[in-house]
C-alpha cells in the first residue's frame, strides 16, 4: 500500500458538515474579506495562544513582511535568521529593503544557533527572526536575552509551531511579534491561504492592523504605506471550525513521533539525536557518519511534529534512502535540500557554502517522512520495516 507524505482528505473530510456549513454562513453574509468572521476567529486565536492581540492576514508570508514593515525594519538594517529555513523568513527581510544576515543552526532541534548569531551581529543588526523550525520551538530565553543585550527587536517565524510551548509558553508570544501560517500543510491548515499576527503589544498590534490595509485610518487616510495583507472571511470561518480539534491533531502527532521513535530506535544504524551535541555546547564537533539521527524533543519544549525529519549523514545515503522509499510508494520530503545562504537571489551577499557549516550539511542529510495525524499505524509500521531493510543492504 502507497504511504502519502500527507493527506488532507481524512481531516477535512471529517468535517465536512461543519465546514459546509461555515461556507453556506458567508456566502449568504455576502461579507467576503474581514469582517465578524475574521474578527471571531482572530479572537479565538488570542484565546487560544494567550497573545493579547491576534491579526488573520493573507499568509504566513505576509505575517512576516507586516512584522518587518510593523518594526520599520528597511534598508541599512540587518536582521539575523537561520540560513536553514523556508525561504519566505528571509525573502520577507530583501523584500523590506533590509539585509538578511544568516546564521547558522543546531544539528539537535534544526533551529538558530545563538552563539553563531552572536558573532554575526553589527551596528546596523535591528532584528534577530529566530524559526521553530519543524513543530519546536528555538531557545527563546536565548534569544531574548541577545535581544535585550543589543537591543534587538523579534519576530518570531511560528510558521510551523503554533501550538508549540517553550517552558509552557505559546511559541510566536514571547518577542515583538510571532507569524504564523495557515497553509493547508500546517498543524492548523486552511483550505487555501492565510496566516495570522501575534502580538502583546498594543500599538505594534494597531500599526500591524492598519499596515494590512494599505496603512488606511481612517478610510481613504494613510498614514502609512501598506498593502492588501488581509483574510478571507471564507478562510477564516474554515479555521474556527478547526481550531477546536487542533490539540486533538497535535496528540495524534506526538503519538505519532513516538511510534516511530520506538520503532526506529531499536534498529542498530539508528541513534537518538543527543542532547550534548547542541550548538551551544559544541559547535560543528558532531561525527556521526555511521548512523541515521532521530529527532528529539526538548523537556522544556512542547514540540507538535509539523515535521518528523531524520538526520541520514554519509555522501548519497540521504538520497539513497529517500529513492529506496519512493520504490516502495513511500513519500517523503526534503525540507530543505538548499540553505538561503546558498541561494542565488542571495549571491550578492557574498556568502561561501563552508560559512554556515552545519546548514550546509543538513541540507544534504535530512529527510522528512509522513507524519500527519490521520496517517494509519500500519502504514507507519511499513515505513520503519522499509528503513529496516534499507539498512540491512
Ligand atoms: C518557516 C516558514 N516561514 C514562512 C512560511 C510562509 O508561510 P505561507 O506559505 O503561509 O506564506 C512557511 C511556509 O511554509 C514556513 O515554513
Amino acid at each position: 500500500m502507497n504511504v502519502n507524505l500527507l493527506d488532507l482528505k481524512p481531516q477535512n473530510n471529517a468535517l465536512e458538515s461543519e465546514l459546509r456549513e461555515a461556507f453556506t454562513r458567508v456566502f449568504h453574509s455576502g461579507h467576503f474579506i474581514l469582517g465578524p468572521e475574521v474578527d471571531s476567529f482572530e479572537q479565538s486565536l488570542a484565546a487560544f495562544t494567550g497573545a493579547k492581540y491576534a491579526l488573520g492576514v493573507s499568509s504566513g508570508t505576509d505575517a512576516i513582511l507586516v512584522a518587518l514593515m510593523a518594526l520599520g525594519i528597511g534598508p541599512g538594517n540587518e536582521v539575523l535568521c537561520p540560513s536553514f529555513t523556508f525561504f519566505a523568513t528571509a525573502g520577507c527581510v530583501a523584500r523590506v529593503g533590509a539585509t538578511p544576515v544568516f546564521v547558522d543552526s543546531c544539528p539537535v532541534c534544526f533551529n538558530l544557533d545563538l552563539r553563531d548569531a552572536e558573532r554575526r551581529m553589527t551596528s546596523r543588526t535591528k532584528a534577530i527572526l529566530p524559526v521553530h523550525l519543524f513543530g519546536q520551538s528555538a531557545d527563546m530565553d536565548g534569544v531574548l536575552n541577545l535581544a535585550w543585550k543589543h537591543n534587538l527587536r523579534v519576530i518570531e517565524d511560528t510558521a510551523q509551531a503554533m501550538g508549540a510551548t517553550y517552558r509552557g509558553k505559546q511559541a510566536g508570544t514571547l518577542g515583538d511579534f510571532g507569524t504564523v501560517s495557515f497553509f493547508p500543510t500546517k498543524n492548523l491548515g486552511a483550505l487555501g491561504d492565510a496566516g495570522a499576527i501575534l502580538t502583546n503589544d498594543s500599538e505594534l498590534y494597531a500599526r500591524a492592523r492598519m499596515l494590512r490595509m494599505h496603512g488606511m485610518e481612517p478610510k481613504y487616510h494613510h498614514a502609512l504605506v501598506g498593502g492588501n495583507f488581509r483574510l478571507d472571511a471564507l478562510q477564516a470561518a474554515f479555521l474556527s471550525v478547526k481550531l477546536p480539534h487542533f490539540n486533538g491533531y497535535t496528540e495524534a502527532r506526538r503519538r505519532n513521533a513516538a511510534l516511530y521513535t520506538e520503532r526506529l530506535s531499536q534498529l542498530p544504524d539508528v541513534r537518538m539525536s543527543r542532547p550534548e551535541d547542541c550548538c551551544c555546547l559544541q559547535p560543528y564537533a558532531v561525527d556521526d557518519f555511521d548512523r541515521i539521527v532521530l529527532p528529539i524533543a526538548y523537556p522544556f519544549n512542547g514540540h507538535i511534529w509539523n515535521q518528523f525529519t531524520l538526520r541520514v549523514p554519509g555522501f548519497g545515503r540521504r538520497d539513497a534512502l529517500r529513492a529506496h522509499l519512493t520504490a516502495r510508494g513511500i513519500g517523503t520530503e526534503i525540507y530543505y535540500p538548499i540553505p538561503l545562504h546558498e541561494q542565488a537571489c542571495f549571491s550578492h551577499l557574498g556568502y561561501k557554502p563552508e560559512d554556515f557549516p552545519w546548514a550546509h550539511r543538513l541540507a544534504g542529510e535530512v529527510i522528512s517522512l509522513p507524519i500527519y495525524p490521520e496517517l494509519p499505524v500500519e502504514q507507519i509500521e511499513q515505513v520503519c520495516s522499509a528503513i529496516a531493510e534499507f539498512l540491512k543492504k
